[in-house]
């Protein structure tokens, strides 16, 4: 069935919506339709710390994507799931949910963006940004393979087969429908299968293996564009997790040894996603001003403190862990999205939770994501959005401060109404303009030199 979907793509992308609405009605019947946030809720309440290391199993199988039937052209206003994941309690734990594995790699308006400043970045950064040790090369021919499937079977109208030979033997050729791009993925391969991989989805890849000599998981390759902070992949590549974690608040004490229990565990068949979060006033991709250094951009303060405070975001860094089967490689995918404090107003303790956060949230967590720069300068705008949701009723001195029942995701995404197919989750806020694109539109000529 699931190839009868996509060999009928080419001919569904002709049809008209009406008739295309029609023949999603009989796929959904077949239970194809895409899961809602609130399937996804259910399914996936986050996976405690206690469930990590007693071998926790989801399912007992690899999981295969489901037809979202949108078009290129309704790509450029279709929003993906409104991240919100401000706990507080605020402590470092891995903080994981199980993967619905329709959301491995999200689609969303931004897509054409991110894809062409992969390619921008790439061509300019190089090693800086995309790597592949040799002990990596079989881990990213796989994960090229199950990117490719998985985009043609999650989005069979925006990428098109148009040789579907067997991997082992000849490869396949797809267009990218958003793109315009024919990619040639036939054997002997002509690129590097990261570059491939960059041409298909918007995340950013680490691929991840275990060195059996002595047990810990090593950076094996990478295609990492838009790390937001000021690192670059060739700092990483080629080290073990403890060493690329070295500088993350409470790793040691908190984390690593829920993680390598984790990944001990880990099966292809156990993905999950997490999120984390840092706010800056800018929405470049590949370094934020707020983890610029001085040298680069040497007016920050100033530049902060003359931004409009409606155009303060949050970046939230969408992750993802899964396993591949063949190569046993763990693959790590990050994918920022920005969402200004401005179009979460009029969301339940969103403020409050924000402020709660930049002032009182773990020391080491508040100097890492360099809060202090910009809390004295956002508190008073926090403070009146506070006093705002109490005067229009939405929250009252009593409500408690704590993690909302929609975590992480925002209030409104509370059953599939809220979501349309075609449309993706529209947010009511009427500071929110679906037409607006945040990331686009900057001089690349004006960046600074590291970005
Ligand atoms: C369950 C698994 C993992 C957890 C819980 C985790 C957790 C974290 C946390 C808490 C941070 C600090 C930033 C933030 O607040 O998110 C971080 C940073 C980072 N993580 Fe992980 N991580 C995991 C797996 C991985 C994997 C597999 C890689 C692959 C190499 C990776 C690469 C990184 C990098 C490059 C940074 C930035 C470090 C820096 O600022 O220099 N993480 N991670």
């Amino acid at each position: 069935m699931i190839e009868l979907v996509f060999l009928s793509a080419g001919v569904l992308l002709l049809l008209s919506t009406q008739f295309r609405n029609q023949i999603m009605a009989i796929f959904k019947r077949f239970s194809f339709a895409s899961s809602s946030p609130v399937e996804e809720k259910a399914k996936s309440s986050p996976v405690s710390e206690a469930k990590n290391g007693k071998g926790y199993m989801g399912n007992d199988t690899i999981q295969e994507p489901t037809p979202l039937m949108i078009t290129p052209e309704e790509v450029a206003m279709y929003d993906d799931r409104p991240w919100r994941p401000f706990r507080w309690p605020y402590h470092q734990t891995m903080s994981i949910f199980k993967l619905d594995i329709n959301h491995w790699l999200d689609m969303d308006k931004y897509y054409q963006h991110y894809i062409d400043e992969k390619k921008r970045i790439r061509l300019k950064f190089g090693k800086q940004n995309f790597d592949c040790l040799p002990e990596g090369k079989d881990a990213c021919v796989e994960l090229m393979e199950m990117v490719v499937d998985h985009m043609v079977k999650r989005y069979p109208l925006l990428f098109v087969v148009l040789k579907n030979g067997d991997w082992a033997t000849e490869g396949k050729i797809v267009r990218n429908e958003v793109t315009k791009e024919i990619l040639d993925m036939t054997l002997p391969l002509k690129q590097d299968p990261l570059v491939f991989i960059s041409k298909l989805a918007k995340e950013d890849f680490y691929i991840v293996k275990k060195n059996e000599k002595d047990g810990l998981h090593y950076l094996v390759a990478a295609a990492v564009p838009f790390p937001g902070g000021s690192f670059g992949i060739d700092q990483k590549i080629g080290r073990n997790l403890d060493v690329i974690h070295t500088d993350v608040p409470y790793y040691e004490t908190k984390l690593k040894r829920s993680m390598e229990r984790w990944f001990e565990k880990m099966r292809p068949e156990d993905p999950v996603e997490r999120a984390s979060w840092y706010i800056t006033w800018d929405t470049m991709l590949k370094v934020n001003n707020i983890y610029q250094r001085p040298e680069f951009k040497p007016n920050l303060e100033a530049d902060m403190k003359g931004t409009d405070l409606r155009e303060f975001n949050v970046r939230v860094e969408r992750q993802t862990l899964r396993r591949l089967p063949r190569s046993n490689a763990i693959i790590f995918t990050n994918h920022p999205v920005f969402y200004s404090i401005d179009e979460m107003k009029d969301e339940p303790m969103v403020p409050s939770l924000i402020k709660k956060i930049l002032y009182e949230g773990p020391e080491d967590i508040l100097k890492y994501k360099n809060f202090a720069f910009v809390r004295d300068h956002l508190s008073p705008y926090l403070d009146s959005l506070i006093q705002r949701q109490k005067d229009l009723g939405i929250i009252t001195d009593e409500t408690p401060l704590k993690t909302q029942p929609s975590y992480p995701f925002a209030y409104w995404v509370k059953d599939d109404t809220s979501k349309n197919d075609f449309q993706g989750w529209n947010n009511p806020s009427p500071s929110y303009s679906k037409a607006h694109m945040k990331t686009a539109g900057f001089d690349t000529a004006k960046l600074a030199p590291n970005e």
